[in-house]
């Protein structure tokens, strides 16, 4: 699994860079300091950069110009295309696959991140591909993850409650269909894999995850 929401991205793709910039009135405060979360992650990535489900190619974009070598992932054909469109990306190769299948990249990295991306993957999902990205990154790289999650089911259930009030219904939907993380049982998936971590709130929905590989997995 892990791909079951890949025909959302298909008709997503032409409009998902007016979305993030506030187009969608339903996903505004998903969407709230996007700019802001991608410059972050940005900021704290090393040299040598695996991306999964680079979408449009935003991150690709800054790390890019920020100068880092970056291998970019992403499932979906009509995302691939947005982003090679994009002048600043003309020297940059997209790899179809995704968090869980994917081409390895030609040389050692020494970050890996995602935005928006990894609540695709169940929790039994997303600790395998912990425990794999371990072996990917030597001790001290980092995995940085922007992505929706919450502080406990009872944020969760409130947070779901409000937007069905506030006749939210699409994003209801989706944080019902799709697997948004509480941070306390993320955390150990990251623990057990080997990793700390340290987190930051970046709007009512958005944190970015830094997780440190500390030692090799079991
Ligand atoms: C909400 S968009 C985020 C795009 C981009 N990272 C950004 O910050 O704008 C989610 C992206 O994840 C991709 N995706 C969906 N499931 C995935 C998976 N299992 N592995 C990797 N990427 C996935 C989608 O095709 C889409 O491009």
């Amino acid at each position: 699994m892990g791909l079951e929401f890949m025909p959302i991205f298909e008709g997503w793709a032409v409009d998902y860079d007016e979305e993030v910039n506030g187009a969608n009135p339903e996903y505004q405060e998903v969407f709230a300091n996007y700019w802001q979360i991608l410059d972050e992650i940005t900021a704290h990535s090393g040299q040598s950069v695996l991306e999964f489900g680079s979408g449009t190619g935003n991150l690709t974009e800054k790390l890019v110009a920020a100068g880092k070598t970056v291998y970019p992932v992403e499932p979906s054909p009509e995302m691939r295309d947005m982003a090679a469109k994009k002048d600043a990306l003309q020297a940059t190769s997209f790899f179809a696959g995704d968090m869980e299948n994917f081409p390895l990249p030609p040389e050692p990295v020494d970050t890996i991140v995602s935005n928006l991306v990894f609540h695709h993957l169940t929790a039994e999902e997303k600790q395998k591909v912990l425990k794999e990205y371990n072996q990917i990154l030597p001790i001290g790289g980092e995995i940085i993850f922007g992505d929706t999650m919450f502080l406990s089911q009872t944020v969760y259930d409130t947070y779901l409650r409000t937007e069905k009030e506030a006749g939210r219904q699409n994003l209801a939907d989706d944080l019902e269909r799709e697997y948004y993380p509480v941070i306390g049982e993320l955390d150990q998936y990251f623990q057990k894999s080997g990793f700390q971590t340290t987190y930051r709130q970046m709007n009512r929905f958005v944190w970015i995850v830094y997780a440190e590989k500390i030692m090799e997995a079991e």
